[in-house]
């Protein structure tokens, strides 16, 4: 396969980026610290200057590039592809150097778990072990979908090459609509991974809380897997926050009971944040976002934590304003992953 070399300017680094690869994805394969936070064109954490050469830009109108990167040259790393060899002007960060080179590897899906009415445990099997730290993502192509999507695995990196994934279908969402009403057991498809720097720091001395919000689930499990498993931790506290709009959603009381080593550490709760939805009156609990339920039961010993959570952007940025703004957390304690 043909290859590009890629030239960082004012540092000694090069690297070979294969046809059709993105820049980003090519360097973190060769162990680079290129920055970057959700490799879906979203966040904007990724952006470089071109000084030399000629790139394809896979998303033209990807939010992460606002009109004022556009006037100043700037581009996303995780949406171009070089079309020849190229000098970039980039800040390589040490925290974003990969300890798990990314690789793409092919899936066949294996099983399906469904957990609620639009929420399934896809499960998938490459012929690799799946190497990938607990919190991380892998971004997957589906036929007939533009754009490859992120899922984070809610399994534990194992030798039999198995990627689970915790997958919210979305109304119109044209990988889900794939995921939901196409894709049988049996299907096969491109699986690129493992990418994302929100994974479970066990050598940190302080108790855990874990904050998941609709979708934000699955990576939520895996740290929670790996915490309760993890022998260093085995004095700390390990809280699990997960919240739904309705009382169906909250799926997360059945997952813990079913694995006897989540049933025994974790500290659970659960809040609905939509009203409308337990007319009934079903749900006794709490009916807030899940953020307040955190702050409710946790208050001002907030600081003496560390954070990961994962979910849309509205409910990442609520969490982080409140844990920096009101109570003061200390951003090296917060990890996580806006779903965009
Ligand atoms: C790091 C990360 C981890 C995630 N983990 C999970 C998870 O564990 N579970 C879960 O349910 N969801 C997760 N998501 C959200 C998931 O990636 C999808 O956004 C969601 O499933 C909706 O996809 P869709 O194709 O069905 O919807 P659509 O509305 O069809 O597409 C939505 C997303 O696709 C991308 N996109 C759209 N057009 C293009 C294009 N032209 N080129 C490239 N990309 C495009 C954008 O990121 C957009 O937000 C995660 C997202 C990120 C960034
Ligand atoms: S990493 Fe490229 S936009 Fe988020």
């Amino acid at each position: 396969m043909a290859s590009h070399k890629i030239l960082l300017e004012g540092q000694e680094f090069e690297y070979q980026c294969e046809e059709g690869d993105t820049l980003l994805r090519a360097a973190l394969r060769a162990g680079l610290g290129f920055p970057y936070e959700c490799n879906s064109g979203g966040c904007g954490s990724c952006k470089f200057e071109l000084l030399d050469g000629e790139i394809d830009n896979l998303w033209e109108d990807a939010p992460g590039r606002s009109a004022r990167d556009v006037r100043k040259g700037k581009m996303l790393g995780c949406q171009c592809v070089p079309k020849n060899d190229c000098t970039i002007k980039v800040r390589l960060e040490h925290h974003s150097t990969p300890e798990h080179k990314p690789s793409r590897l092919e899936a066949e899906l294996v099983q399906i778990n469904t957990l609620t009415d639009d929420m399934q445990e896809f499960c998938f099997r490459t012929e690799h072990a799946a190497n990938f730290l607990p919190g991380q993502f892998a971004l997957l192509d589906f036929p007939g979908v533009t754009g490859s999507r992120g899922y984070s695995m809610s399994n534990l990196p194992n030798a039999e090459g198995l990627w689970n994934f915790i997958i919210k279908n979305m109304p119109e969402g044209k990988a889900t609509s794939y995921l939901f009403d196409d894709c049988a057991i049996g299907t096969k498809i491109h699986l690129d991974g493992p990418y994302g720097l929100a994974f479970l720091k066990p050598e940190i001395s302080r108790d855990i809380v874990l904050i998941g919000g609709g979708s934000g689930l699955s990576p939520i499990m895996s740290i929670a897997r790996a915490a309760v498993n993890d022998s260093r931790l085995g004095d700390r506290k390990i809280y699990m926050f997960y919240g739904g709009r309705g009382p169906d959603d909250i799926c997360t009381p059945a997952l813990v009971s079913n694995e006897e080593a989540l049933d025994k550490r974790l500290i659970c709760f659960n809040a609905i944040s939509d009203p409308e939805m337990n007319k009934e009156g079903v749900w006794g609990g709490d009916c807030c976002f899940i953020h307040e339920l955190v702050a409710k039961q946790l208050g001002e010993s907030l600081p003496e934590h560390e954070f990961y959570f994962c979910g849309p952007p509205p409910m990442t940025d609520a969490t982080t304003r409140m844990l920096m703004m009101e109570y003061k957390v200390p951003f090296e304690q917060i990890h996580y992953d806006r779903f965009y």
